[in-house]
């Protein structure tokens, strides 16, 4: 349950983060609460964004809201600067992402953009990514078949129940995997046949994470 000092953080986070919104430039938008606090406070420089490309319906839907054009992924040339939140965050600005089940579209965007910057409340940075269960989006027909294979690899797998995503795939939750090299990591989850994606952003990390802590925020650069 989401507290309401953490909202306070994540909003401190947020505002933050606006101060990376370039003027006359596409924006990219992630998903989740941290993101829903970050696109209401788009709305009094709105009329500044040309247009942004968002990773989940439920963030397009909020974009229109305020006032901003979503724009098809497929039209779009050049994704200035992506900002998203993120449920683990390495000392390195890797990231394990998923919680809200929008990893697929949120990895398309974040590798499209110039410039990725995560922003989260202090209780997701941690010192080894794989405490949070880790995402795995899935076509629904090869949702066994990787549950195996990932039972093979040493990992724990649970189905998701009552979540299809935007995409129309399950979701399969992963503890007990190794993260000592979460490249190598994500790159093994790449080849599972019948796994669109998985929730180890490492190859494309963060450029910037901003950290909002009890003693204020933290701007951490890759
Ligand atoms: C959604 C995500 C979110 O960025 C992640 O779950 C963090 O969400 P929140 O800001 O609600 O804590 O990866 O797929």
């Amino acid at each position: 349950m989401q507290t309401s000092s953490n909202d306070a953080l994540k909003l401190a986070a947020a505002q933050e983060a606006l101060k990376h919104v370039l003027p006359n430039r596409v924006l990219g938008v992630g998903s989740g609460s941290t993101v829903n606090i970050f696109i209401a406070l788009l709305k009094d420089i709105a009329h500044t964004i040309p247009g942004a490309v968002a990773a989940s319906e439920g963030s397009a839907s909020a974009l229109r809201g305020v006032g901003i054009a979503v724009l098809d992924p497929n039209s779009v040339a050049d994704i200035a600067v992506y900002i998203d939140g993120a449920d683990e965050v390495d000392n390195n600005l890797m990231l394990i992402k998923g919680g809200g089940a929008a990893l697929a579209r949120e990895k398309v965007l974040a590798s499209a953009a110039d410039l990725f910057v995560c922003m989260v409340d202090q209780s997701k940075r941690v010192e080894r990514l794989g405490k949070f269960a880790l995402p795995v989006e899935v076509i629904p027909m090869a949702t066994q078949l990787v549950c195996r294979r990932i039972m093979a690899l040493g990992g724990v797998p649970a189905v998701r129940g009552g979540v299809t995503t935007d995409n129309g795939n399950s979701i399969i939750d992963v503890l007990g995997l190794p993260f000592a090299d979460p490249v190598a990591l994500e790159t093994l989850l790449n080849q599972l046949p019948g796994a669109v994606c998985n929730g180890v952003f490492a190859r494309r990390r963060a450029d910037i994470c901003i950290t909002a802590g009890v003693g204020g925020i933290q701007v951490q650069r890759a």
